[in-house]
């Protein structure tokens, strides 16, 4: 009975690791994985270090401001759609294939993801001390842009709104792209 067992064993061994084996993307597909979900979580980790210090002012530091605005302009924008300009078949992303569909939307986010991070990297060089109130959204400020509002269009219009705003426009930026071009 054991033997039986062993010999059926034997004989599907290799045909599985033959089919992992054609399931197994090239190395390329791989590394651009890998490179563009380390980016994102880069751009994580600095949109944290920003809501920090607004939720903290006092903690505001706007070396570290610009630094974290920074790491954000420079995986957005043309980066970022470059990461994604083929369909990676890794099973290891998360990434949606109808990025290859819509490609036209997919740019335009990451290029208004950009747009906010260079904003936000302006006010901290404005601002090298102490948060100003000029930084921070007035109480019950209207916001405009992200998926219901009207997108912030205009650069002048953008480096006028307060930072706080512009951040939180820059979060759902982030929250948009994800919600039609990644999987769950
Ligand atoms: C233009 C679209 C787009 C924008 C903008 C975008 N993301 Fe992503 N993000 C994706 C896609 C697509 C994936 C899945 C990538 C993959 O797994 O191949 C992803 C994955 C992630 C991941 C998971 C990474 C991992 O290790 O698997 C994190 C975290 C993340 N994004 C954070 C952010 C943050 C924070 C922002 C805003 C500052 C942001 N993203 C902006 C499209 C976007």
């Amino acid at each position: 009975m054991k033997q039986t067992v062993y010999v059926k064993r034997g004989g599907l061994l290799p045909l599985v690791g033959a089919v992992l084996l054609t399931a197994i993307p090239s190395p390329a597909a791989e590394d651009v994985v890998i490179l563009r979900q380390a980016d994102m979580k880069a751009m994580a980790a600095a949109a944290k270090t920003i809501s920090g210090m607004f939720k903290d002012p006092a903690s505001y530091k706007a070396a570290e401001f610009r630094w974290a605005a920074d790491t954000i302009r420079d995986r957005s924008g043309g980066v970022l759609s470059g990461h994604f300009a083929s369909e990676a078949a890794s099973p290891q992303s998360k990434a949606k294939p109808n990025i290859i569909e819509e490609r036209d939307r997919f740019d335009r986010i990451a290029n208004d993801l950009r747009d906010y991070a260079v904003a936000l990297d302006a006010a901290a060089e404005k601002n090298p001390g102490s948060m100003p109130a000029s930084m921070r959204m007035k109480p019950g400020e209207a916001m405009g842009g992200g998926p219901i509002g009207t997108q912030v269009r205009n650069e002048r219009e953008l480096s006028a709104m307060p930072a706080e705003h512009a951040f939180h426009l820059l979060l759902q930026t982030c929250t948009t792209c994800h919600a039609r071009f990644r999987m769950e």
